[in-house]
């Protein structure tokens, strides 16, 4: 297998980079494409260029880039696609929509493009979507692969019309394509703009913890290494043509999720003074559009290919703190952007 993924240097991509190579029975080759964004970081993944050189390759490409891209499926004969690459910050795509709509959109379709020019070669397209299609749950019930796409954000509208993009381009060319749409993602190597690498790090740093709203909002998390099991069981044994939800199993409302992470955060790493972390909780004005409730029936997944998520909330944002508290060059390198020094001198 050649296996194009796309935006590998963000955080599921390396995850899955990671996984696949470490952890898995893949066996074949990888080219991470992704175009180094401010949430690309390349330095996720130089243990693996060292470790694999036969079998990783890593190319600086914007998959708006057409003829940059075919000119990558050209030489590493590529016959599948894992495809990542997204602008994926909901708050960001309420500032500044255009690269959601340049990227997510416009960036699979050039994608799926080229696939459908080298269709013979081509064994799988896998296309990353989220739960956020489906918009907002109220009390009760899950999202099903048949629930009606509702998209609120820019972000997730964005997301919404590639996955109408990838199922077009199976119905009408036969692309062999499939879809997997899942939950909130935590665990290593998550930019901290996203909720718990925020409040990890903010929690660590004796800092305020923004908590939109009245807290009350619920998602649903999903430890990366499950996601990424999922993902990999659906390149292997999915039916194209179809759509897979991946979730987590773990549903919590924010509030009450940032106080258990405060009280985590003090029994690893106890504050001076012996103050609770809860007392950083601070209530900032609620984001625009934001959804009130996700949940996601995994039962297809289930019952088709046997996946299960592994890991419960608590032991996962054990594992998460404590992927923060150890990785102190990587945090500060993050923050600081200090990784595009070495993106420089490695890479152009
Ligand atoms: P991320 O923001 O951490 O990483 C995105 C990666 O894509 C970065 O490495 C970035 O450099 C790259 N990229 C951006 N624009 C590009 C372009 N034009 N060309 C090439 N590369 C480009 O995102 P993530 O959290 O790893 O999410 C990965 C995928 O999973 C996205 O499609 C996202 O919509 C989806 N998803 C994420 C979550 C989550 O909780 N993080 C949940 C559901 C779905
Ligand atoms: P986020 O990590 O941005 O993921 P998404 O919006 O894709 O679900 O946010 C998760 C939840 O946490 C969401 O309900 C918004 C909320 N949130 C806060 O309360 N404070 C914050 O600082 C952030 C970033 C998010």
């Amino acid at each position: 297998m050649n296996m194009l993924i796309t935006g590998g240097s963000g955080f599921i991509g390396t995850n899955f980079i990671r996984y696949l190579l470490l952890d898995s029975d893949f066996d074949g080759r990888i080219i991470n494409v992704d175009l180094l964004t401010y949430a690309g970081n390349p330095e996720n993944l130089k243990d693996i260029e060292k470790d694999f050189p036969g079998r990783y390759a890593f190319i600086q490409a914007d998959i708006c880039d057409k003829e940059k891209l075919a000119s990558i499926f050209n030489e590493f004969d590529i016959d599948t696609v894992c495809h990542f690459a997204a602008e994926s910050h909901v708050d960001r795509s309420i500032v500044a929509p255009d690269a959601f709509i340049q990227t997510n959109i416009i960036g699979t379709f050039n994608l799926l493009q080229i696939v459908r020019d080298r269709q013979k070669q081509i064994s799988r397209f896998h296309h990353i979507s989220t739960d956020e299609v489906f918009g907002s749950l109220g009390a009760d019930g899950f999202f099903t692969e048949t629930t009606p796409y509702d998209p609120s954000s820019p972000y997730s509208a964005s997301k919404a019309s590639s996955d109408h993009l990838v199922r077009a381009y199976h119905r009408t060319y036969g692309l062999p394509a499939t879809i997997s749409n899942c939950s909130n993602n935590y665990g290593p190597y998550q930019f901290p703009e996203k909720l718990l690498p925020l409040m990890i790090l903010n929690a660590l740093e004796g800092k305020a913890l923004p908590v939109y709203g009245d807290g009350k909002n619920i998602r649903d998390w999903l430890y990366v290494e499950d996601h990424c099991q999922a993902i990999w069981e659906i390149i292997k044994r999915g039916k194209t043509g179809e759509t897979y939800n991946i979730g987590g199993n773990c549903e919590m409302e924010n509030l009450s999720l940032v106080q258990m992470l405060c009280d985590m955060v003090d029994e690893l790493a106890p504050a001076k003074h012996k103050t609770s972390r809860r007392e950083l909780i601070t209530f900032v004005k609620d984001r625009p559009g934001h959804d009130r409730r996700y949940a996601i029936d995994a039962s297809k997944l289930k019952n088709d290919l046997g996946w299960t998520p592994k890991t419960d909330l608590k032991s996962g944002l054990q594992k998460t703190i404590a992927w923060y508290m150890e990785h102190p060059d990587w945090v500060k390198s993050v923050k600081t952007g200090e990784y595009r020094n070495w993106i420089k001198q490695h890479y152009k």
